[in-house]
């Protein structure tokens, strides 16, 4: 086997993962990572958590236009109609041991799903809109269900008259969130509803172009966003802010990690080269909602943690996961729903990559460079 073979001009010198390379064409989302910019169908990051619920940011996903009064009341109507649900998905979330982790359950919940969706296997577009809808109405419903359920508690039904945000937080709590709750919780959604080309995106884009159906690219995309590397990394942030428990810890404990190598949770971004934008907002919720909570210990600890980091890794700065994590504590939720909360809201983007990919679909198989043994031949079991 020889190695002498060029490489074609599209793979040139990518770093490890893929960095540089370019997967697809799209017109859903733009980033500049040197600027901070983030553009959802050519709406800024910012514009949009000002002036756009999550229900209009899916819609402008899946659509790309934002909707009217009346299409964004149809909208709701429709993802109202699809948030119950199925009483044998209910059976599976009752059956799994209360200690299953909640991603998983809302990859089993999917996959359950999959079995009774009247077009599972029709990849049109229509199709693929109207599972879009329900698995952004279901996802929601399951993550609390779960939740309730694995606590002995029973699951509250929701409410379509709600958003999905205050629904959310309504099946969680059982009990009316407060608007401004509810509006930090839309606001947290939208921040988080997309991304381009990231690790569960792109796993999504891989499944769909097999032609497998939607619940499957989802299914695949839940897997990949649990990872600590990805969107898993909202709950260590915590985790580690809890672990230390006060200012001076968590400033010797970054110290000790950074300067043996190790990594900092909700810091880093292959593309940003500076502030995530999202991370800016999230910023703002988390001390917004301590004040008004009466205690900003946890983003106090976390404006020391970037001091800290600036100061021995100038290049680094803190990502989406990183302000997400005191301002969800801050409200109340289970840490370990905190990377479920980011699925909930990046359904939105993972479905409109899958109806991207199918508009123009061939199937996503990369090369790799073999760098193995060659010429070996099969030594007989008994002389081996
Ligand atoms: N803390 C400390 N140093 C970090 C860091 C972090 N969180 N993230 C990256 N770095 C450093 C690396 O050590 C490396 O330094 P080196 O060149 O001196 O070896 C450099 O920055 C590049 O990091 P690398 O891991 O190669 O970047 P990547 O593009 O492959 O990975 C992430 C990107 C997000 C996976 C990575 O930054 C990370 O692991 N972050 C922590 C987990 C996290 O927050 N994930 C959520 C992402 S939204």
């Amino acid at each position: 086997m020889s190695h002498a073979v060029a490489k074609p001009a599209t793979t040139k010198a990518p770093g490890g993962g893929l960095e540089g390379v370019v997967a697809a064409k799209s017109e859903i989302c733009f980033i500049d990572g040197t600027a901070g910019k983030l553009v959802y169908r050519g709406y800024d990051i910012g514009d949009l958590v000002d002036n756009a619920t999550f229900g209009e940011v899916a819609w402008l996903l899946w659509e790309n236009r934002l909707p009217n009064q009346a299409e964004l009341t149809e909208g709701k109507k429709k993802l109202g109609a699809s948030m119950m649900l199925p009483e044998h998905v209910m059976n599976v979330l009752k059956a799994l041991p209360p200690k299953t982790q909640p991603m998983d359950a809302l990859r089993t919940a999917v996959s359950a799903l999959s079995s009774i969706d009247p077009d599972l296997t029709d990849n049109s577009r229509e199709a693929n809109l109207r599972k879009a809808f329900r698995l952004t109405a279901q996802f929601p419903t399951i993550v609390c269900t779960f939740h309730r359920l694995r606590n002995g508690q029973a699951p509250i039904a929701p409410d379509p008259s709600l958003s999905l945000a205050a629904n959310f937080l309504y099946m969680l709590n059982g009990k009316k969130p407060h608007d401004t709750l509810t509006r930090v919780m839309d606001a947290a959604l939208v921040l988080h509803a997309e991304h381009g080309m990231n690790a569960s995106t792109f796993a999504a884009r891989v499944i769909a172009a097999t032609l497998a159906d939607m619940h499957a690219a989802v299914t695949g995309a839940l897997g990949a966003l649990k990872g600590p590397l990805h969107g898993g990394a909202n709950q260590d942030v915590m985790e580690l802010l809890l672990a230390c428990g006060d200012v001076e810890t968590a400033e010797k404990k970054t110290r000790e990690t950074l300067t043996s190598g190790g990594k900092i949770p909700g810091f880093g971004h292959r593309v940003y080269k500076t502030f995530d934008p999202r991370a800016t907002f999230l910023r703002k919720m988390s001390k917004e909602l301590g004040e008004a909570a009466g205690n900003t210990k946890w983003y106090e600890m976390s404006e020391k943690l970037i001091h800290v980091v600036k100061e021995l890794k100038p290049n680094i700065n803190p990502n989406v996961d990183f302000f997400s994590a005191s301002t969800y504590y801050t409200m109340g939720i289970p840490l370990d729903l905190f990377t479920p909360i980011f699925a909930i809201a990046r359904i939105a983007g993972w479905t409109a990559h899958v109806m991207e990919q199918h508009i123009n679909n061939r199937i996503i198989r990369p090369t790799d460079d073999y760098v193995g043994k060659t010429d070996l031949k099969v030594v007989p079991i008994d002389q081996r």
